[in-house]
């Protein structure tokens, strides 16, 4: 699926090289760091060497969705790092998260006939800095080990690969139940920080993806566009 790697030693951002270009399906781009990396709505991502930053490009006809693409690509990249021996849970819509804190945010943007898939995974970062330390948290900090990073990616190639011809094939269907079963907060009080909060207790997911949450007014759909997930404190 994946048929051509460009490894970068910097760039602005493995997202922006493949928006503004034209490369074919399954192109990967992947950089040491990043000097503008980007999250969900332009968010900064912080991309510091002994990360792994990566992009790659999916046909967009194959997709009617692309909002589900996060989810099943945090599948994919959860299960790889529990196939390491580290715990991971997966936080609806876009991130993976170990002991409270995030590993990985992964972002899917559609082009005009493609859709540009990133990911960030914190690998061997001994630290962040102070805005994101108590949020963030790598490989390294974990199990303080030094990762080799071209091992990683090539695993979580091959179960983004893996995870992504079958949702081609079979749908959502195939992962709903999948994703539940390691969603960060399930069952728990949280907020949903949107324009006006929401607080209610996650239930899991609808067929589509979408968020359900239990509120004193009934259940109510969350659909992702800039919502964040906070635990209610
Ligand atoms: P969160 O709930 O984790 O704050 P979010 O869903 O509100 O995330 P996103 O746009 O998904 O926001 O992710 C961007 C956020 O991720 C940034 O605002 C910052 O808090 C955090 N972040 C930035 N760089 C990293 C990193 N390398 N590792 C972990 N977290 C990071
Ligand atoms: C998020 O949590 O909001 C998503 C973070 C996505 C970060 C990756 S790193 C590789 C690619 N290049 C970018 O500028 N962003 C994505």
């Amino acid at each position: 699926m994946f048929e051509l790697l460009v490894w970068l030693r910097e760039t602005d951002s493995t997202q922006k090289r493949l928006r503004e270009g034209d490369f074919p399906c399954g192109t990967v781009f992947v950089a040491d760091r990043q000097k503008e990396g980007k999250g969900r709505k332009g968010r900064r991502w912080e991309s510091q060497e002994g990360g792994l930053y990566f992009s790659f490009v999916l046909c967009g006809e194959d997709f009617s969705k692309p909002f589900q693409i996060p989810l099943v690509a945090g599948l994919a990249v959860s299960d790889f790092l529990d196939s390491l021996g580290i715990r991971t849970a997966v936080k609806w819509p876009n991130d993976v998260y170990v002991k409270g804190k995030k590993i990985s945010g992964i972002l899917a943007e559609r082009t005009k006939d493609k859709i540009i898939v990133g990911i960030g995974l914190n690998i061997n970062q001994r630290g962040f800095p102070p805005d994101i330390e108590d949020r963030a948290t790598s490989l390294h900090l974990i199990t303080g080990k030094e990762w080799d990073r071209k091992e990683i990616l090539s695993g979580v190639l091959e179960k983004l690969g893996e995870y992504i011809k079958d949702y081609k094939r079979k749908g959502f269907e195939e992962f709903k139940g999948r994703i539940e079963d390691k969603l960060l907060f399930k069952g728990e009080e949280v907020v949903v920080l949107s324009e006006k909060p929401i607080a209610g207790i996650l239930e899991g997911l609808d067929e589509e993806g979408f968020l359900i949450l239990r509120t004193s007014e009934g259940p109510i759909k969350i659909t992702a566009g800039d919502v964040s997930l906070r635990p209610r404190l």
